[in-house]
């Protein structure tokens, strides 16, 4: 069923855009899911859920967690779950956590963010049965500084080099992150692996974002975040109305009051 699913990944290079988001719960994973091809478990749990400045602090058993608690949600997406900074610096850590990861959240794959030095790594895992995903232009957990990357023809020939060697260590697919759209056309088309862009223009075989960013739920949007909604206000809203009603003695009301054993109103919605 797993390698069926990244089969079908790849077979969409050329043909249909790919689409992917981010989920760190069940409830989220479980709409997505209906909807997009790859759900990723993204080490920007960081920055989004637990309020760090970058993603290094994200440990395995987080990571583990709530892919625990994403699969299930998950039936039909492809899970793919980032591997921490520090959980593969070599090939005996790498294959020790990856497996340790699979095996304890059942997801379809591993991301890894490349240093320009994982090829080992990567082709190491892939050997092993464990299928990755590469990750290449701003990579957080080795890079500070954010930048456009690509924007020169020599920058674009060594991010093209560094593509076609994760290509080449077995990765079946790649996330290009911020690189200028002239890379990430050139890139995506001397790949025969699917190339994901985030910032990276329309030039690439797939998009994600971080699903809270195009929610507007995370107080981050830079320009390549298109907010399809602003949850915030509707959260807002919500919360401010139920301050009023409590504050006003309007909830609870006799319909929200607990009768015997029926702890769960009865709908006619399916769990
Ligand atoms: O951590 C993450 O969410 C990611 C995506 C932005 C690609 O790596």
């Amino acid at each position: 069923m797993m390698i069926k699913k990244i089969k079908n990944i790849i077979l969409k290079k050329n043909k249909y855009k790919i689409v992917c988001l981010t989920a760190y719960s069940k409830n989220i994973a479980k709409i997505l899911d209906k909807y997009v091809d790859i759900i990723l478990v993204g080490d920007s749990l960081a920055n989004v859920l637990y309020g760090h400045k970058n993603t290094h602090a994200i440990t395995l058993e987080n990571i583990i967690q709530h892919t625990q608690s994403v699969k299930k949600g998950t039936k039909k997406s492809l899970l793919v779950v980032d591997m921490p900074k520090g959980s593969y610096n070599n090939i005996k850590d790498a294959i020790k956590n990856s497996k340790f990861v699979m095996k304890k959240t059942k997801c379809d794959a591993v991301k890894l963010e490349s240093n320009k030095k994982n090829f080992q790594i990567i082709k190491s895992l892939v050997k092993k049965r464990i299928p990755v995903m590469g990750h290449i232009g701003f990579t957080p957990q080795f890079k500070k500084k954010f930048r456009i990357e690509g924007q020169t023809k020599i920058e674009t020939a060594k991010l093209l080099k560094e593509a076609k060697s994760i290509e080449l260590a077995g990765a079946f697919s790649i996330v290009l992150e911020c690189l200028s759209p002239q890379s990430a056309r050139k890139i995506t088309s001397q790949l025969n692996i699917p190339t994901i862009g985030i910032g990276s223009s329309s030039h690439c075989d797939g998009q994600i974002l971080v699903t809270d960013d195009m929610l507007g739920f995370s107080g981050f949007y830079p320009k390549f975040v298109k907010k399809y909604v602003n949850l915030n206000r509707i959260i807002e809203k919500a919360v401010k109305k139920y301050t009023r009603d409590v504050k006003l003695n309007k909830f609870p009301t006799l319909t929200n009051f607990l009768n015997g054993s029926k702890l769960r109103k009865q709908t006619k919605n399916k769990k």
